[in-house]
């Protein structure tokens, strides 16, 4: 814990470039972390880095095991098997209250019968700092949220979103070494969820803190966060940048889980080059992709509907012909549902420009991708491949 009580700006280099992080800058290790509840499985061999300053993300469908992974980290639920490192210490049975952790909910969790100030300065009071470096300390947190004129209200006083900001300020105002938020946008509409993203983006790069963040919202996920840890059925699915997960899925779960994807199922055939095969699709055409996986082998495709696209120069050799369906012009983006010769439906999305091609319903279109933009995932393990 900081003894100054001084809400800094970040030294400058103190993220490192990735593989080159030395043990200092490690503030969170787990290790093959497990949790059962009864016959349920919660997690299951989890291993996970913070680096300073860092900014994760667990990202997973409801049931996947982030709560349970982020309590254990806190200290407010116990594992059955691995080790917790905060900051280069072991803290696998640590209290709570020793870990120098902030965090906060979904459900805001302010002292209604206290102040907002009150609120705020209750962490630093716990921690007998003295009233001044409190007051200090307490304007310079409600600054930072942009609510210094609502200090004297009570909680009820404030809207859902100005409640969740002062939980925000309530967890950063000691310093913690680390900051864990599970779904604090959660309870919020649209519009302020997407305000508040930016809001807790900002406040990560100007206080420097290291965040582990909960959320279901890929969106959410990739707008915020350095690095997303994708979680299914209790592990760890995938951990990388927004990039590479949406680049790179390394399962079928994950292409699936981020961003839209359309699926189309078939066999691998003879190669092409030194890199890619054709794959027989059973949609009905044969593409041209990058796989390591035999002639005769069962696959998954995916590729995303914007790496679809009208093929008016027949440039590339996967091709995908069907019906237009439909045209959903939605702003800055315009969609079309194209209906393979199997009756199954792709759909393929472009910025609406004037220069675009313009899909009309009834017409038929050939589809295109490269062999890069179509991901072959084994048909058994749903492994990339
Ligand atoms: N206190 C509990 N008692 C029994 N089962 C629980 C408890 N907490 C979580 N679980 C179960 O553990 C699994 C993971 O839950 P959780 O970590 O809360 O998922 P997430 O936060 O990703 O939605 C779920 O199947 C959930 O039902
Ligand atoms: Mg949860």
């Amino acid at each position: 814990m900081s003894d100054t009580l001084e809400l800094q700006q970040p030294e400058s280099g103190q993220r490192t470039a990735a593989g080159s992080h030395s043990d200092e800058q490690t503030k969170l290790r787990v290790r093959g972390l497990r949790k059962t509840y009864g016959a349920v499985t919660a997690l299951e061999s989890a291993d996970l880095d913070l680096e300073k300053g860092e900014f994760v993300t667990l990202l997973g469908p409801s049931g996947s095991g982030k709560t349970t992974l982020l309590m254990a980290v806190a200290g407010l639920s116990e594992p059955e098997a691995g080790e917790i490192w905060i900051d280069g210490n072991l803290a696998t049975y640590l209290p709570a209250h020793k870990r120098d952790l902030g965090m906060v909910f979904q459900n805001y969790a302010l002292f209604p019968h206290m102040s907002i100030a009150e609120n705020i300065a209750f962490p630093l009071k716990m921690r007998r700092f003295p009233t001044e470096k409190i007051q200090s300390a307490v304007s310079r947190a409600l600054a930072l949220v942009h609510l210094s004129s609502v200090a004297h209200r009570l909680p009820t006083q404030l809207s859902g979103g100005q409640q969740q900001r002062i939980a925000v300020a309530r967890a950063l105002v000691y310093e913690p070494s680390i900051i864990l938020m599970d779904e604090p946008l959660g309870a919020l509409d649209k519009n302020l969820r997407d305000d508040m993203q930016l809001e807790i983006k900002h406040l990560h790069e100007q206080l420097g803190g290291t965040f582990l963040y909960v959320t279901h919202d890929q969106e959410e996920a990739l707008t915020m966060s350095d690095r997303v840890c994708l979680m299914n059925h209790a592990r760890i699915e995938q951990l990388g940048t927004p990039h590479e997960l949406y680049f790179s899925p390394a399962t079928l779960f994950a292409a699936k889980f981020i961003g839209e994807s359309n699926l189309l199922r078939g066999v691998v055939g003879r190669p092409v080059n030194e890199s890619c095969k054709e794959v027989h699709v059973y949609e009905g055409c044969v593409l041209v992709a990058k796989t390591s996986l035999p002639a005769g082998h069962g696959v998954n495709v995916v590729t995303r509907p914007e790496w679809l696209s009208p093929d008016r120069d027949a440039l590339h050799m996967n091709k995908l012909v069907g019906e237009v369906l439909e045209v959903i012009l939605s702003g800055a983006v315009t969609k079309a549902f194209v209906k393979l010769p199997n009756d199954s439906v792709v759909k393929v999305s472009s910025l609406t420009s004037p220069t675009s091609h313009r899909f009309h319903k009834g017409d038929v279109v050939t589809l295109s991708c490269s062999s890069d933009s179509a991901l072959i995932f084994d048909e058994i393990t749903g492994k990339r491949a």
